[in-house]
């Protein structure tokens, strides 16, 4: 028999080669429990609308549940003649009741309308499986701060020696970044909890369903679309999904970029656990940091999915179209790769251990107390123009002695200014630096135990 759902007009089947252009069963079957839970939700309205008796209802969902507990097992799976999930899970249910009582339930709704609200469901139960991904690396880098607290490293701009920093306040930078992807998800989910079903192939239902009802069976908060046009046609939902994971994946290499520079032998900042690092094929003594490279590496990919999903949007004419089999792809790539990372990003993040006395060694090289100079001879009511240009004399002086700030001599301070009285030298260490910057989001210890705190409690509310 003809599994087409649309072969009426039609006197010749289509052709192979459309056949495999047009399948698309291979990649949305994933939606598959998704449509027999859309399905056992419109049957319930066709009830409701008098289109099934009882006792129809209740054999249509006995029908549906065998077919969903088919699924879960393998027992039945689409084929390329199916063209799609939807198509094959027709075939299945009519294989089951029958084709007079199977045949009814495809009255009143489309694909376009079921994909499109398939789809939403499967995003929002990713974005959910995604959020506690990033919840747990949130978690294992709030643990990597506190297991190190009061150690110093080279903050850095340009990747210059900057300022001194505690390690934790750069780890819990990071965290920032993950609790606002993870906030991303959550508002994302609020504009993404409609429910396109109900608006047909594009105009709506003649038959009376009632979309709102679908919608709440579905666990759609948001209720149905409010424009059927819209609910089939839109996939800005889609773009902002694929945005959101594509910002993840950049917030994650720009975590893998620094932990495979600190894990340079130059850097020597951390070492990674044996379980999360591999190893070369060639070179017996290479341990490698393989999964923050893969990270960086898989960023890219993210980025060209939301890309490639953003052609295929650009400039679509209303209504559905056939492009928009292209949405589904990409997106469900963007889940799969991010949840096969998280994982490991994190193993490797909450087993690396932390070269403390490298670090601190390092924090203040490269004249990184240079500012503390210039803002000391700021707070005996030196301009900040005059104290920048001392405190930069005073590197210049370093430089061509190939000495430290602390090592100058009185001589030589007073010799640069007379502002630079040798009690300067109070502000000359790493600790009275990182001390001084004790305000809201500094980089002193007291500021940081702060900053941890708030981070450990906006974790706990996520
Ligand atoms: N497989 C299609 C998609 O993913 C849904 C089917 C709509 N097909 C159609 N000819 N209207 O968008």
């Amino acid at each position: 028999p003809d599994v087409r759902l649309w072969g009426g007009r039609f006197a010749d089947g289509p052709a192979q080669a459309l056949e495999k252009l047009s399948a698309s069963v291979h990649f949305d079957w994933r939606l598959a429990p998704y449509d027999i839970a859309g399905s056992r939700a419109h049957a319930r309205v066709l009830h409701t609308a008098g289109l099934l008796t009882a006792d129809e209802l209740s054999r249509m969902t006995e029908g549906l549940d065998r077919l969903e507990a088919d699924v879960a097992d393998g027992s039945f799976t689409g084929t390329v003649a199916d063209e799609d999930v939807h198509t094959a899970l027709e075939r299945g249910l009519i294989e089951r009741l029958g084709p007079d009582l199977g045949g009814k339930l495809r009255a009143g709704r489309s694909r376009n309308d079921q994909v499109a609200t398939l789809f939403r469901m499967y995003l929002r139960d990713h974005a959910r499986i995604i959020g506690g991904l990033i919840a747990d690396l949130q978690a294992a880098l709030i643990g990597l701060a506190e297991g190190n607290p009061g150690v110093a490293m080279p903050g850095r701009t340009h990747l210059q020696h900057a300022q001194p920093v505690l390690f934790a306040h750069h780890v819990l930078a990071h965290v920032q970044a993950l609790s606002r992807d993870a906030q991303r998800l959550r508002q994302w989910d609020e504009r993404a909890a409609v429910s396109p079903y109900g608006s047909g192939a594009l105009a709506g239902s003649s038959l009376g369903l009632d979309p709102e009802a679908v919608a709440a069976d579905l666990g759609f908060e948001g209720g149905s679309a409010a424009n059927s046009i819209d609910g089939t046609a839109s996939r800005d939902f889609v773009a902002e999904f694929a945005f959101i994971t594509a910002m993840i994946g950049v917030d994650l290499s720009r975590i893998a970029e620094e932990v495979i520079i600190w894990n340079t032998k130059e850097f020597s900042f951390v070492t990674l656990h044996d379980a999360f690092s591999t190893g070369s094929s060639i070179m017996p003594q290479k341990k490698n940091p393989d999964i923050a490279e893969l990270a960086r590496g898989k960023s890219g990919r993210l980025i060209g999915n939301l890309t490639g999903l953003l052609a295929t949007l650009k400039a679509l004419p209303l209504a559905y179209n056939r492009d928009l089999q292209e949405d589904k792809e990409p997106v469900f790539d963007s889940c799969d790769q991010l949840e096969i990372l998280l994982p490991a990003f994190t193993g490797m993040m909450a087993t690396l251990t932390v070269n403390r006395e490298r670090m601190a060694e390092l924090a203040p090289a490269g004249f990184s107390l240079a500012t503390d100079v210039a803002e000391w001879l700021v707070k005996r009511g030196v301009p900040f123009r005059v104290a920048h240009e001392v405190a930069g004399e005073c590197v210049k002086v370093c430089e061509a002695e190939g000495i430290e700030l602390e090592d100058l001599t009185d001589e030589q301070f007073a010799k640069i200014s007379p502002h630079l009285t040798p009690d300067v030298r109070g502000v000359l260490n790493v600790p009275g630096a990182l001390a001084a910057r004790d305000g809201r989001g500094g980089t002193a210890p007291s500021a940081v135990a702060v900053q941890l705190a708030e981070a450990k409690e906006a974790l706990a509310r996520q």
